[in-house]
C-alpha cells in the first residue's frame, strides 16, 4: 500500500520525464559498435570481448582479465578458482547486494557476516578479525559505493591467516587505495557492467587475476568447462573440435555487450569528472539539512562516486520509507543500497542472522537512501534532484 506524503510546493519535473535512477550515459560510439556486431553476424563471444578485456586489463594495470557475463558470475567464478571446498567459511560485510553471498552459496562454502564501519560504510577490519575461525578460507571485500576498504589491515589479515583475497569490485572501478588500482590487491578483482554501473554493457563483469593458470581455468570454466578458445570453433579459421574438461557454466560475454563496454571505458575518467562534480553539487546543496551526508574521501584514497547515499535518520522529520514516496512523487528515481542482509527471510531461515546481530549495517541499510549520480544527468537535471530533496525536508527552494 503506497504511503501518503505531502509536497510542499510541488513537483517541478513532469510525470513524462521521470528521471530513471542509474540511467546510464550512452553515446553515439557504442550505439554504432553495436549496430557493427549486429550486421557482422558474430555476435556472441569474440574479437570484441578479446579487446574489452585486453582495455579494461590496461585501464586497471593487471595481468589477466576475464570477461563474463556479470559480476555475479565472476564472484562464482572466482571462488570455484580459489578451491573452497564444502564447510569453508567465507568473511564478507553485512551491507552488501544480495548476489555477494549468493555466489558464496553457490560455491558450496558458507557465508560469514561482518558488520561496517559506520564513516565508510566498508567491511571494518577489527571485526573481520574477530570473526576468522579455523574454517575461514577465504574474505571479500566490497568497496561500498565506491570508496576503498581499508585495504592494509585487510591484506595483512589475509596474508597472516592464509585467507584467500576476492574485491567485490561491484562499484569500484576507479577506485583506488594508496595509489593501488581495486582489483589488483588479491586473487581475484571482480566487477559488474551492470546498466546503472559506471561502465556498463548491460549486463556484464569481469574478473581481474594475476596468475595464467588461474586466468585459464576461469575461461574454461566461463564456457561450459570447454577446452580453451572454444569460442573460436565457428569462426573463418574453419570448425574445430573442443572437448570438455569440466562441468563449467555459461558465463561468457558476447560481442554485442562488450561492443558497448569499449566505448564506454574510454570515457570512464570524463565520466568520473562528472559524477565528482554532482557529488560536490549535492554535497554543498544539503550541508544545512538535516541529513547525514557521505564521508570524504580519505587521504591517498580515490573514490569511484558510484553511489551518492543520504542517511535520512529520526532528526529529519521523516520517514526513509516516506521520504522515498516523496521522491517518487517528484518524479525522482531513487534507490537504497542495501537494507543489511540480516533483514531478508531465505538468510534468517537458513543461518539465524539477524539484523540486531551487525547493528551499523542494520541502522544505515533502515536509513539509508541513494540519490541519482549517473554520468547522463543535466545541470538541470541535478537541480531537480536538490529541489525535491529541500521541498521534502524543508520545503524550501534549491540553493547551492
Ligand atoms: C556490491 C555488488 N556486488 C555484486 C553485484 C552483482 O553484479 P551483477 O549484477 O553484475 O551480477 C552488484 C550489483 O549490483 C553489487 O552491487
Amino acid at each position: 500500500m503506497p504511503l501518503e506524503v505531502e509536497l510542499v510546493l510541488g513537483p517541478r519535473r513532469s510525470a513524462d520525464r521521470f528521471l530513471v535512477f542509474g540511467a546510464p550515459a550512452i553515446e553515439e560510439a557504442e550505439i554504432q559498435e553495436v549496430v557493427a556486431s549486429l550486421r557482422s553476424g558474430w555476435l556472441g563471444t569474440g574479437p570484441k570481448v578479446a579487446r574489452f578485456e585486453n582495455d579494461f586489463r590496461a585501464y586497471k594495470g593487471a595481468a589477466h582479465a576475464v570477461a563474463v557475463n556479470s559480476c555475479t558470475a565472476a564472484l562464482h567464478l572466482s571462488m570455484l578458482a580459489a578451491e573452497l571446498e564444502p564447510g569453508d567459511e567465507v568473511l564478507t560485510t553485512a551491507l552488501t547486494f544480495c548476489s555477494t553471498v549468493n555466489a558464496i552459496l553457490h560455491a558450496g562454502a558458507t557465508p560469514v557476516l561482518v558488520d561496517i564501519d559506520p564513516l565508510t560504510m566498508n567491511i571494518d577490519p577489527q571485526q573481520v578479525r574477530a570473526r576468522i575461525s579455523p574454517r575461514t578460507r577465504a574474505l571479500i571485500p566490497v568497496h561500498f559505493a565506491g570508496r576503498p576498504c581499508e585495504m592494509d589491515p585487510l591484506c595483512e589479515l589475509a596474508k597472516r591467516h592464509q585467507l584467500r583475497l576476492i574485491e567485490d569490485c561491484a562499484h569500484a572501478i576507479e577506485t583506488e587505495y594508496g595509489g593501488h588500482k581495486s582489483g589488483t590487491f588479491g586473487d581475484f578483482g571482480c566487477f559488474s557492467f551492470y546498466v546503472t554501473k559506471n561502465v556498463i554493457t548491460g549486463e556484464g563483469g569481469m574478473i581481474l587475476t594475476g596468475g595464467e593458470k588461474d586466468a585459464n581455468r576461469l575461461k574454461i570454466l566461463a564456457l561450459h568447462g570447454m577446452s580453451a578458445d572454444a569460442w573460436k570453433r565457428f569462426g573463418d579459421e574453419g570448425y574445430k573440435h573442443y572437448y570438455v574438461v569440466e562441468a563449467g557454466f555459461k558465463y561468457n560475454m558476447m560481442d554485442l555487450q562488450a561492443a558497448i563496454g569499449i566505448h564506454q571505458l574510454q570515457r570512464v575518467e570524463a565520466n568520473w569528472r562528472r559524477r565528482q562534480q554532482i557529488w560536490q553539487r549535492y554535497n554543498q546543496a544539503f550541508a544545512d539539512l538535516p541529513l547525514k551526508l557521505p564521508a570524504e574521501p580519505a587521504a591517498d584514497t580515490r573514490h569511484a562516486f558510484h553511489l551518492y547515499t543520504i542517511l535520512v535518520e529520526s532528526r529529519a522529520g521523516i520517514s526513509r520509507d516516506h521520504f522515498l514516496e516523496a521522491m517518487t512523487a517528484h518524479h525522482i528515481g531513487v534507490g537504497v543500497h542495501y537494507l543489511s542482509l540480516p533483514e531478508h527471510p531465505y538468510y534468517q531461515k537458513r543461518f539465524g542472522w539477524q539484523p540486531e546481530d551487525y547493528p551499523q549495517a542494520m541502522r544505515i541499510g533502515r536509513s539509508t537512501v541513494s540519490l541519482p549520480l549517473s554520468a547522463r544527468l543535466s545541470d538541470s537535471d541535478v537541480d531537480d534532484v536538490i529541489f525535491a530533496v529541500r521541498d521534502i525536508l524543508c520545503g524550501r527552494r534549491a540553493g547551492g
